[in-house]
This record gives structure tokens, C-alpha cells and sequence, in this order.
């Protein structure tokens, strides 16, 4: 790791120029040795026709030995090049060249884990967004595109030799190791190269493309996971065909090739025809994964299967634009899941996931556009905001302009910029075109950042049969701007009458009354819309499907939220109304508690979760959706200044509350919904286990010896990992005395499961017991902890951060503790620390005392030696 002495400095999108030389070929070759790997690269290359006047080669790299360079034929002296910290400069180079690398790297020693890296002994890559710099001395930047040619050596220890693209030679070597030769007629930027090297096994399979081309599908995992790779093949095949039926999109290469590794970084990496993933992202089998690691790898093999389109086929011309690449994509595999699975809970998920990390990444210190105008370190920029943001700002252009322009539109861009490097306007751009609008306002969405409030006010004209909605936006000022213009926003509404049916819709001006949905378009500050001929009063069903990332501010009464989640006919926002509802109901209490009064939940709320608890026509997915109350996240989001442990103390109250007073009904439920033999994935059995192990989790709140009972037997019975898991995670929330047996039981049984053992350090991590702090400092000496293994990191300290209730201690040791691992792990793996550090960029949105305890935390780190990817984050946090 290079330490700064000195602060690093920022990357300026405005500052961006063409490359001023090109690369046209590539061939690597590889000796491969743990600890002194040789890396040959002759490069043909030559100076980009924008530029006339002949200028100095600077080349990226580091971390690496140089041995050679020669050009065209002659070995350069060390007066012919500077070589600094972050790469080289060769100052005389002809217009047409032949540029050969020599160099050494140290694999087995890369704790980084981008470039050249080893994971179980195997070989393999990643070098989005600058690992291929820690490789090759390279121009490593998205729009500079080559044709790659790799040949691979090694001991025949590692039979499997991969890279991208064709398979064209293989064969022995006289010294007894074996190569592979590989070559890639697609060009592409260098962040899309991959190795892998090792002792794996391939699962195969295959799939015939809509126009009758034979693709070779490849899962490479070591021999041990072999039988846990169908899921993933199966969701591999879908994926291609549901890119034909929507996009028309096909694969464009003989062959697709995965390999899971243990040690990853990210979740997985869209290497052209050389997928690298995360395990976690890949294995799966009925009694080592949940339903919810079953839709986790269905939807990252889409993602990054997707990516050979949006991501490869037409990449991004610099950084800047990743979530030209990463929103678009997505969005897709947003689509691809909601097809495949219930669309309903996938759109309230997603959402979910957007407030609960998003608003709050938008609200703090780190807050950026969806394009970041600039960086320090690129890794700090794969965000909920270039991704999920990203991802609402497609969807909104496909609320504007309507599934079949939207399609048109995507299908446009890619045609127009099929094997370049785009920009966001370039998307958009082809937007305007397939859809016939002029949609300049509409990219501020790219270009200011911050969540925006809309307010709504509605006025019913008894005389008139009209209703006028007065909105009102707003956006609070973020790091890059005070002052924010209007954006352009899609809301989508409708209106209830009182039998709970929607209204055709008719808007003042109009003649007639058309769709019950509207998608308004408030573009002003202020602006006013008024439908007519209404026979009655109506109830208002704003922002359907959550049709744009706002903050949505509107006085609504209690029994308008009963009614609509009761009848609304947008199930996303049947599910919102009763989240506004009891979001409500616990600011209520918080408030009640801070004025040391009672804080309880209303009867009325009780009695109407009740209802729809015991409503047996409802879709258990779903209703299990609409029972949960929302995060402890998006409640503290809520707040000003907030107490982290207060509002567990009243998340924890209200579901002990419904526990005890809806117990008879929990229990029928739970009953109800007991499993009836072989493992499902159909909806219907995932919603019937999320509905049993919610009600589990409920009535084990009342601490009573039956429940716990019930609990144990489900644990040491289910034939499957997400009813064993559920039982598990709340023996171990339980004070019961069988929660050690538990625990060790649960160890005993899958200690050779790497993605289980880390199931069971996150589960006690995240436990409500008072003693998890004591629990997660002793976690950390289990000889099964490591501090190289991301996944084993996360699942730990990750979740322990998650647990407001402990890392918020009063005493500020969790937030002491956490400042202590990430800067142990800072000296290893950079990115995953800058990444772990994201919690303390909250700290102004904490109540007083909390406030200093972790702004204390953050101006220790700040006087120690810090990567650039964590000085980045503790210097915006403080500033
Ligand atoms: N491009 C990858 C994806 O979204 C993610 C990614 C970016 C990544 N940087 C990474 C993965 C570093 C691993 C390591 O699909
Ligand atoms: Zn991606």
C-alpha cells in the first residue's frame, strides 16, 4: 500500500482530454510463479489523430518491478524514461510504434486484491476501475479500446488457464509447465481483462441463441462447491434469453465463463466472456443457501451478464460516466428480477434498499451526482448512488417516455455507440431521439445531487368536483452546491374513490377521463395540477411504484393510510401507506420516550396490523413486506439528531407489543404456513416461508419457554438454510439458555462452508443481546476470523456496524473499535476499508454526544498514514 505523506488530489471530470496515443494490439504473456509473476506486453500503438504535435507516452503502473523496455526493437536506458510512484513517462515515441514491457509482479503477496491476485491457492484478476495498472505499465483508461491477445504459462499444478474470449492454442512446455494461448476480437479498455489461473472444475452447460448460435456456458469452482453451481447456470440461461425477448440482445462470443472465487472484493466483475465473482454470488443449494442468496446470485449473474452490452459492448469514456455503465445495468437487472420473480416485493426491496442507503449517502458528506464531477479515488465512487440512483434516473426515462420508446431509445444508444466509449449524454441523447422530447432539464438528475422533497397539498372544490394539487420542490444543498434548480420529476398518481376502486382520470383542460395512473410532470418549483369531474372527495395515491427518488411530504390523516393500505390498487403503494403509517406511530413513541412519558402503540395501529396480519387472501410475500416496520435506518434517516439506541429501544417495544398482543394470531399463521416437504423457490413457498419466520421472530419476543421450543425444533429439523438460518438468528437475539448449543451446533455443522461460517459471525454480530459488544471482541480472536478474506471482514465488523443499537454504545467503544479495524485493514486492502469507514461519514446527523465521540474517531484516523481511498473518505467526512 502507498501511504500519503502528502494529500492526494482530486480528478476533475471538466479537465478530461482524448488519450494521446492509442493502443490498436495487446499480447500479454504470463509466467506464473506465486511470488515473481513475469508479465511481457508488446503493445502496438500510435500517437490519436486529434493530435498533431508529437508529446510524451505516460503510462499507468505501480506496485511492480520494472525489468524492460524496449521500442521498436531497441532497449531504452533509464535516460529515455521517468518512472515515479504512479507510472512512466517515455519522452520520445514516432507516431507508429512497438512498445515491449517487461515486468514482475508479486501475486501472493497482493493483499489488495486488484490485480494479479491469489485466492485458495488459484490465479486470478481484477482490474476495474486501476488494478490492470498494478500489472502492466498501461494507458489504463476506459476509452482506450485493444484487441487482446494472452498467453499463459504455469505448472501444470494450475491446469486451468483462462482469459478472455477464444481458446486458440494450448499445449506442454519443454520445462514441464503448460500454457494457454487466448485471444479476444472484441476490443476493449483494459479494466475488462481477465486471468485466472488454478485447480478448478467446470460445469458446463450450454444455450442456442435466438439466431441458432451454439454459446458454451462455464462454471469454474474449486472441487469442493461443484454441486452448488445449478443455480446460477439456470439463472445464467434466463438471463440470455430474457435479454433476446426484451432488448434483442444476444451473446456475441462461442463461449461464457464464470469462476467463483472466496476472496473478492466487490460482489462480481463483468470481465468480456470471463466472468470473476464472488462465491457468495455463485454457489447455491438448498441447505447452505436462503431464498434470499437465491435471488442475490439470480440477480448479480444477470447484472453482470447484462454488462456485455451495457458495460462492454459500449463502455464508459472515463470514470466519470460508471453509471452510464453500472445505472443502466441496474436497471436491467432490476427488470430481469421483477419479471422472474413476484414484481411487487422486488419494486419495494429496491426501494427499500434506496432509503435506507442512499438518502442517507445523499444526505451526508460523501454526497455526489449520479455523474461525480470529481474524485480522489475511484473506488470510492461504486456507490448506492451511481447504482441505485442511477438506476431510478433510467427508470424515470422510461416513465416519461414509455416502455416502447424507452426500448427503442436503449436499443439506439447501443447501435450508435457499439464498440466505443460513451458519455451519459450520449445515453441521453439517444433518449431524446426515440422519444421525441427534449429532455435537458431532466439531466440535472446527473448533475446535482441530494434527495428532493416534494410537498403535496391538496384542495377538494366541493362546488367545482375538482381536485387541485399544489406541490412544492425542494432540494437541500450537498458538497458540490448550495443553490439547486428545479428538477424534472415524473409523479405518477392516482386517485381512490370511496369503495376503494380508482377513478378514470381527467385533467382540467382535457375532454375526457383516460388511465387511472397519471405520471405528472412537476418541473417548477412550485406548480399546481387540478383534476375534474369528480363525483366525490377522492383519497390521493401519489408517487405510485415510487416513480421518482424524492422525499414525498404530504399531511396525510391516519385512516387515509388504513384505507389505502387497505385498497389501493399500486401494491407498492399499499405497502407505503402502511410504512408512512407506522413510521408515524414510532416518531410518535420516539418522542414519548426523549419526554420520559409511555411509549407505546396505539391500539388502533395494533388493531389494524391485526386486519392484515389475518388476511388470508393476501399474498404472504407481500403481506410480509407490509407487516415489517420500517428499518432502524430509515427511522434514524428521519431524524435530525439522533439516538441510535433510542430508536432501537422503540423499533424493539413495538415488536414485542405485536408479539404479545397478536400472539394467538402470529401462532395460527406461523402454523399455517408450516412447510410441506421438498425445497420450492416458486413464489408461493418464499412467501410462505417469509411469513412463518416473520411470525417466528415476533413470538419469540415474548420469551416463553413454548415459543422457544417451537424455535429449537424448526432449527434442528429444516431441511433448508432459510428456515434453519431464521431460527437461528433469533436463538441467538434470545436470552434462552440453549443459545450457546446453538451457536456451537451451528458452527459444527458447517465449518467447511466458508459463506455459512460467515452467516454465523454476522448473525451474532448483529444480535440485541447486551452483550454482543464482549461477543464481537472475542469473535474477532476466533481462529475462523481473518482480516484478508472481505467476505469474513464484512461479516463481522460489517455487521456489527449494522447493529445501531451496539455500534452506537453511548461509551463510543463501537465506534473505537470500528476506527481500530479499519485501520489494521487499511494496510492491506484499501478499498474494503474506505468501504467499512462508510458509518462514520454519518456523524453529523447524530445527537450531540454520539456526535463528538465519532468526529474523535475520525480526527484520530485522520493523523494516521491513510490509503488514498480511506483518506478520501475521513478528510470529506471532517471537512
Ligand atoms: N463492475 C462491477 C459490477 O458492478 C463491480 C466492480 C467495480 C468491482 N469495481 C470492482 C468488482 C472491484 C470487484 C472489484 O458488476
Ligand atoms: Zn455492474
Amino acid at each position: 500500500m502507498a501511504a500519503n505523506t502528502k494529500a492526494p488530489e482530486a480528478i476533475h471530470l471538466e479537465d478530461y482530454k482524448t488519450p494521446a496515443y492509442l493502443v490498436d494490439q495487446v499480447q500479454l504473456t504470463f509466467q506464473l510463479e506465486p511470488s515473481a509473476t513475469l508479465v511481457r506486453s508488446k503493445l502496438q500503438m500510435s500517437r490519436n489523430l486529434d493530435r498533431t504535435e508529437p508529446e510524451p507516452l505516460r503510462l499507468d503502473g505501480n506496485s511492480m518491478e520494472l525489468i524492460s523496455v524496449v521500442l521498436d526493437g531497441k532497449t531504452l536506458s533509464g535516460d529515455n524514461y521517468q518512472l515515479d510512484a504512479e507510472g512512466v513517462t517515455i519522452f520520445a515515441v514516432p507516431e507508429k510504434f512497438c512498445l515491449e514491457i517487461e515486468t514482475k509482479i508479486d501475486p501472493a503477496g497482493n493483499t489488495s486484491l486488484e490485480g494479479l491476485y491469489q485466492s485458495s491457492g488459484n490465479f486470478c484478476t481484477q482490474c476495474e476501475a486501476h488494478g490492470f495498472r498494478k500489472i502492466t505499465f498501461y494507458p489504463d483508461r476506459p476509452d482506450v479500446m485493444a484487441k487482446f491477445r494472452v498467453r499463459i504459462e504455469a505448472e501444470k499444478k494450475y491446469p486451468v488457464l483462462l482469459s478472455n474470449g477464444n481458446l486458440i492454442a494450448e499445449g506442454e512446455l519443454e520445462n514441464g509447465h503448460h500454457y494457454a494461448e487466448w485471444e479476444d476480437p472484441f476490443p476493449k479498455p483494459s479494466y475488462l481483462f481477465a486471468l485466472v489461473a488454478g485447480d478448478l472444475v467446470c460445469i458446463e452447460d450450454s444455450y442456442k441463441t435466438r439466431s441458432g448460435r451454439d454459446v458454451l456456458l462455464q462454471i469454474f469452482v474449486e472441487e469442493r462447491n461443484k454441486d452448488f453451481c445449478d443455480h446460477a447456470m439456470l439463472s445464467l440461461k434466463k438471463s440470455m434469453k430474457w435479454d433476446e425477448d426484451v432488448f434483442d440482445l444476444e451473446y456475441d462470443l462461442d463461449r461464457y465463463m464464470i469462476v467463483a472465487v472466496d476472496d473478492f472484493n466487490m460482489g462480481a466483475m463483468e470481465n468480456k466472456g470471463l466472468n470473476v465473482f464472488n462465491s457468495k454470488y455463485v454457489l447455491a443449494h438448498p441447505e447452505t443457501a436462503t431464498d434470499a442468496d437465491y435471488l442475490g446470485v439470480e440477480s448479480v449473474i444477470a447484472h453482470e451478464y447484462f454488462h456485455n452490452w451495457t458495460g462492454n459492448r459500449v463502455t464508459c469514456r472515463d470514470w466519470f460516466q460508471l453509471s452510464l455503465k453500472e445505472g443502466l445495468t441496474v436497471y436491467r437487472d432490476q427488470q430481469f428480477s421483477a419479471d422472474m420473480n413476484s414484481a411487487a416485493v422486488c419494486r419495494i426491496d429496491d426501494v427499500r434498499i434506496l432509503r435506507q442507503h442512499q438518502f442517507p449517502e445523499d444526505a451526508g458528506p460523501m454526497a455526489h451526482p449520479v455523474r461525480p464531477a470529481s474524485y480522489v479515488e475511484i473506488n470510492n465512487f461504486y456507490t448506492m448512488t451511481v447504482y441505485n440512483k442511477g438506476a431510478e434516473v433510467i427508470r424515470m426515462m422510461r416513465t416519461l417516455l414509455g416502455e416502447e420508446k424507452f426500448v427503442d431509445g436503449v436499443k439506439l444508444y447501443l447501435k450508435r455507440h457499439d464498440g466505443d466509449a460513451a458519455t451519459c449524454d450520449d445515453f441521453v441523447r439517444a433518449m431524446e431521439a426515440a422519444g421525441q422530447r427534449d429532455l435537458s432539464q431532466f439531466k440535472l438528475w446527473y448533475s446535482q445531487a441530494g434527495t428532493p422533497q416534494v410537498l403535496i397539498r391538496s384542495h377538494y372544490d366541493e362546488q367545482a368536483k375538482s381536485l387541485r394539487l399544489d406541490m412544492v420542490q425542494h432540494c437541500p444543498p450537498t458538497p458540490e452546491a448550495e443553490q439547486k434548480q428545479p428538477f424534472q420529476i415524473p409523479l405518477a398518481v392516482g386517485l381512490l374513490a370511496a369503495d376503494g376502486s380508482d377513478i378514470p382520470l381527467q385533467l382540467e383542460g382535457e375532454d375526457s377521463a383516460g388511465a387511472t395512473t397519471r405520471v405528472l410532470e412537476l418541473c417548477e418549483k412550485e406548480q399546481s395540477f387540478t383534476f375534474i369531474g369528480l363525483k366525490e372527495q377522492p383519497i390521493l395515491s401519489p408517487l405510485r411504484g415510487f416513480s421518482a427518488p424524492v422525499r414525498l411530504k404530504a399531511d396525510f390523516s391516519d385512516d387515509e393510510l388504513a384505507f389505502r393500505m387497505a385498497h389501493d390498487a399500486d401494491s407498492f403503494n399499499r405497502w407505503e401507506a402502511g410504512q408512512t403509517l407506522a413510521l408515524k406511530e414510532l416518531l410518535r413513541m420516539l418522542s414519548d420516550l426523549e419526554e420520559g412519558r409511555q411509549f407505546v402503540l396505539s391500539p388502533k395501529f395494533i388493531c389494524a396490523w391485526r386486519h392484515a396480519l389475518e388476511d388470508r387472501q393476501a399474498d404472504m410475500s407481500l403481506l410480509t413486506q407490509l407487516l415489517t416496520l420500517p428499518s432502524e435506518q430509515y427511522l434514524s434517516d428521519q431524524l435530525e439528531e439522533c439516538n441510535p439506541q433510542a430508536v432501537r429501544e422503540v423499533r424493539d417495544r413495538a415488536r414485542w407489543q405485536l408479539g404479545s398482543e397478536c400472539q394467538a394470531a402470529l401462532m395460527e399463521r406461523y402454523q399455517e404456513c408450516a412447510d410441506d416437504g421438498e425445497y420450492s423457490l416458486d413464489p408461493q413457498a418464499v412467501g410462505r416461508r417469509s411469513l412463518r419466520n416473520f411470525c417466528l421472530t415476533l413470538l419469540m419476543e415474548l420469551h416463553d419457554q413454548r415459543m422457544t421450543d417451537l424455535c429449537l425444533e424448526q432449527y434442528y429439523k429444516s431441511q433448508n438454510m432459510t428456515d434453519r438460518l431464521a431460527a437461528f438468528a433469533v436463538m441467538v437475539d434470545n436470552p434462552a439458555q440453549d443459545r450457546l448449543a446453538v451457536i456451537n451446533d451451528f458452527y459444527q455443522r458447517w465449518q467447511e462452508h466458508p459463506l455459512l461460517i460467515d452467516k454465523w459471525f454476522s448473525v451474532q454480530a448483529m444480535s440485541h443481546q447486551p452483550q454482543v459488544f464482549a461477543e464481537v471482541e472475542l469473535l474477532l480472536r476466533h481462529p475462523a476470523f481473518s482480516m484478508s478474506n472481505p467476505n469474513r471482514f464484512r461479516s463481522l465488523v460489517g455487521a456489527f456496524t449494522q447493529n445501531l443499537g451496539a455500534f452506537h454504545r453511548g461509551d463510543g467503544a463501537g465506534y473505537r473499535f470500528l476506527a481500530d479495524q479499519v485501520l489494521l485493514l487499511d494496510q492491506k486492502n484499501p478499498q474494503v476499508a474506505a468501504r467499512m469507514a462508510g458509518p462514520f461519514t454519518r456523524w453529523k446527523r447524530l445527537e450531540p454526544h454520539r456526535r463528538e465521540l465519532m468526529k474523535a474517531e475520525l480526527v484520530r484516523m485522520q493523523a494516521a498514514e491513510l490509503s488514498k481511498d480511506l483518506y478520501e473518505i475521513v478528510s470529506k467526512s471532517l471537512s
